[in-house]
């Protein structure tokens, strides 16, 4: 145990999680945990830095991301599990990391001028940009060094991110003369993006999605939506697979290999329509979501049991991030 290197990563309280989620990321993860000491935390306060004035699903959608993580087979034997107000490390930590972070890097960081400008376009007013969602960066890297975290596994837009918090740690460092923090690395999934229904990015705000809590009947529903060879109008039509920009997408996720051939032969030949490829592609998702739903489940009617979790890996968190914290005091030379 005390050998393994270390990885963190997050996800803010959004709510249910899709299908994307989980085999963009959720997946990644569950793997690594056998491999790193893992922790995976909620993201309470990144939610606040946009969302301070909509706090009335907050408690909800933590513990929706979590019956969903548990669901996946995020484990909380294995790694740990933790809610990020619940580590108050990561909040001390971030002021003494936002004193030696230059204001300029800051403002540079991609994702932030994107957030910036949705905001802006949203609510055309600068103004309502809080303080602390500038200092977004800063705190996700404090969430990152709370472990002097070796690998943090992210998707594509998150590099950026830990990119800067190299930097951070690099600085630190220098500043203090001490080679106290390690310089953390992506670590990128090579899966590609799941496609949403409609052929764009998968995500909640599109409605496009695939929950992971949805209901067979709700995800057959859903697929039934889904983008196919726009080319192929009539069921005597004959299809091309390559051309079916979400179905046959999907059916290379779930199929076989065999599932897989079949359809080829059946879409191009049009001795299947796209209605029975849907349902049967339906049928096969739902297979293979149905352990993970069952596994949701049995956690959702055990409110005890989701606190339990979320206290015990928070307290388990707060031991490491203590010693990573008071290293950093000392090395920092405050009074003590
Ligand atoms: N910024 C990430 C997101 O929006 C969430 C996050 C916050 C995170 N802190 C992190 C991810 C630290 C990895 C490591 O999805
Ligand atoms: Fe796509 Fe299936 Fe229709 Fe072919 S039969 S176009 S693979 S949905």
């Amino acid at each position: 145990m005390e050998n393994k290197k270390r990885i963190m990563s997050g996800m803010r309280p959004t709510g249910k999680l899709h299908l994307g989620h989980y085999f963009g990321v959720l997946k990644n993860w569950v793997d690594l945990q056998e491999k790193y000491e893992s922790y995976f935390f909620i993201a309470d306060w990144h939610a606040l830095t946009t969302k301070y004035n909509q706090t009335d699903d907050l408690k909800e959608n933590v513990k929706n991301v979590l019956l969903d993580w548990l669901a996946s087979g995020i484990n909380p034997d294995k790694s740990t599990v933790y809610l990020q107000s619940f580590v108050p490390e990561t909040a001390m930590l971030h002021i003494y990391l936002s004193m030696i972070t230059p204001q300029n890097w800051v403002e540079r960081d991609p994702t932030l001028k994107d957030l910036a400008k949705i905001m802006k376009d949203k609510q055309e007013n600068m103004s309502n940009l809080s303080y602390g969602l500038f200092g977004y960066p800063v705190l996700m890297t404090a969430d990152i060094l709370t472990f002097n975290t070796h690998f943090v596994p992210v998707g594509i837009d998150q590099v950026a991110h830990v990119e800067l918090s190299r930097d951070i740690a690099r600085r630190f460092n220098n500043i203090y003369k001490a080679d106290y923090f390690i310089e953390p690395q992506p670590l990128l999934t090579k899966i590609p993006l799941m496609k949403g229904l409609d052929g764009n990015k998968m995500g909640k705000s599109f409605n496009n999605d695939i929950k992971i809590s949805d209901s067979e009947e709700i995800t057959e529903k859903k697929i039934k939506t889904g983008i196919t060879d726009r080319n192929r109008i009539r069921k005597d039509d004959k299809g091309n697979p390559e051309n079916c920009e979400v179905i046959f997408e999907y059916w290379k996720i779930f199929g076989s290999e065999d599932d897989i051939n079949e359809v080829c032969q059946g879409c191009k030949n049009a001795t299947m329509g796209c209605a029975e490829c849907k349902k049967r592609l339906a049928q096969k998702v739902n297979e293979v979501l149905r352990p993970i739903r069952e596994k949701r489940s049995q956690f959702e009617n055990n409110d005890k049991l989701i606190k339990e979790i979320i206290y015990d890996g928070s307290a388990k968190a707060r031991i490491k991030a203590k010693e990573v914290l008071d290293g950093a005091i000392d090395v920092i030379k405050m009074y003590k």
